[in-house]
């Protein structure tokens, strides 16, 4: 057994977003779409049971967040990271509710207490129904509402907030909204994509740039990047476009105006002539998603962004393990992953897993569950702490890994 140490004052915990976890963000237009007759339409026609679809009551995080944190602080997490809902602080246009405000500031000075630095985002997928009208990212003009949006935020919740993420995986946004037609509003267009990527991009540098101002705390997006592997002579071509296209396009835009890089890694892909091979070789071990585990992948992309010379920061990397039979070793072979890396010079500076607890899983409703908490939808969402979350808590606790 060896002991991987991490660099002092490295930061451990796990995320969330609002949407997933709060309960009834019903100003969203991501509680729309869940409502929707399609959408509805569509899981039945899959012999789905649109009920376990609805995000509804979610966690109800909105009234439990601190018995979350003080969980997370049990686990002897040093940091958290949260999203705030943009359709509750801004549920009609131009209109801030001060009510929401005070909340989130009960819910940072709560993670506070408990001893977590705060990694905050201001926008994980979902919009408000007034803005998602006039068209969110697709429409130029939500640059400055966003900018706007991020400015109030930085006066009221600043001094409580330790790290900004501006926007979360834009890639994933901009490509599952405007092109796959799977998130609202369900657009099959490449022209909207480029725009609302564009959008994206423009959002994120001005509003970085006032919160930085405004507070001096660090900004970055949280950026999902994938480990993308050339298979065979002709997957070399393919590869420099995927490459270009799934990861540089948006952070070579954005970086500029980012203190820290914010990574979220699930992915890895073979790339051959004619484009993706699902999601990993075929025998490597699935998540309960039937995503390939790849832990090598990690190390590989965080070398590839030392170029960069900022910090980096994991702000996601989880697994849909409803049994907790694979998460342990998950966890332990990802670590090992970073470790390699900062051996090799890569800035790495925190690690964040994805969930804290099992959460609504867009697409997927309840399904899925990433937590390191069980939440027991059967006993009024009682949080049940999982061995692996136990075998995790060792590593935050002294900040090595027996491996
Ligand atoms: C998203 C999360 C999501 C997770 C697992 C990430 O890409 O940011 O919201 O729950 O993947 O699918």
């Amino acid at each position: 057994m060896r002991r991987l140490h991490f660099p002092e004052g490295f930061l451990w915990g796990a995320s969330t977003s609002g949407h997933q976890i709060e309960g009834n963000n019903t100003n969203s237009d991501w509680w729309a779409f869940e409502h929707s007759t399609r959408r509805e339409e569509e899981l039945r026609d899959e012999g789905k049971d649109p009920q376990n679809y609805y995000s509804g009551i979610a966690c109800d995080s909105y009234n439990r967040f601190d018995e979350d944190f003080s969980l997370a602080e049990h686990l002897n997490q040093n940091a958290t990271r949260i999203g705030i809902e943009w359709a509750r602080i801004e549920p009609k246009e131009g209109e801030f509710s001060e009510k929401e405000l005070d909340h989130y500031e009960k819910v940072l000075q709560s993670a506070k207490a408990h001893g977590l630095q705060t990694f905050v985002t201001l926008h994980h997928y979902g919009n408000p129904m007034w803005l998602a009208k006039k068209g969110a990212f697709l429409n130029e003009e939500t640059v400055d509402l966003f900018a706007r949006y991020a400015s109030k935020v930085a006066d009221r919740l600043g001094q409580y907030t330790d790290f900004w993420l501006t926007i979360n995986e834009p890639e994933v946004y901009a490509s599952h909204a405007s092109l796959f037609a799977k998130f609202p509003p369900r657009a099959m267009n490449i022209r909207k994509t480029f725009k609302v990527v564009n959008n994206l991009i423009a959002a994120h540098n001005k509003a970085a740039a006032i919160l930085r101002q405004k507070t001096r705390k660090p900004v970055s997006m949280a950026y999902q990047l994938t480990d993308l592997e050339p298979a065979g002579f002709f997957g070399h071509f393919t590869h420099m476009l995927a490459e270009y296209f799934m990861n540089s396009y948006i952070l070579s835009r954005t970086v500029h105006a980012c203190d820290f890089i914010g990574v979220n890694y699930y992915f890895h892909h073979h790339i051959g002539f004619w484009g993706l091979r699902n999601h990993s070789h075929s025998q490597h071990e699935e998540t309960d998603l039937g995503w390939g585990i790849h832990p090598e992948g990690l190390e590989r992309l965080l070398l590839k962004l030392k170029k960069y010379n900022k910090p980096l920061y994991i702000t996601e990397n989880g697994i849909a393990d409803a049994r907790d039979a694979k998460r342990e070793k998950f966890i332990k072979d990802h670590l090992v992953s970073v470790h390699k890396a900062i051996g090799q010079g890569a800035d790495v500076r925190g690690y964040l897993y994805w969930s804290l607890i099992d959460n609504f899983e867009w697409l997927q409703g309840f399904g899925p569950r990433f937590g390191l908490i069980e939440i027991d939808r059967e006993d009024l969402l009682r949080r049940k702490v999982r061995y692996s979350a136990t075998k995790f808590a060792e590593v935050c606790r002294n900040n090595y890994l027996e491996a």
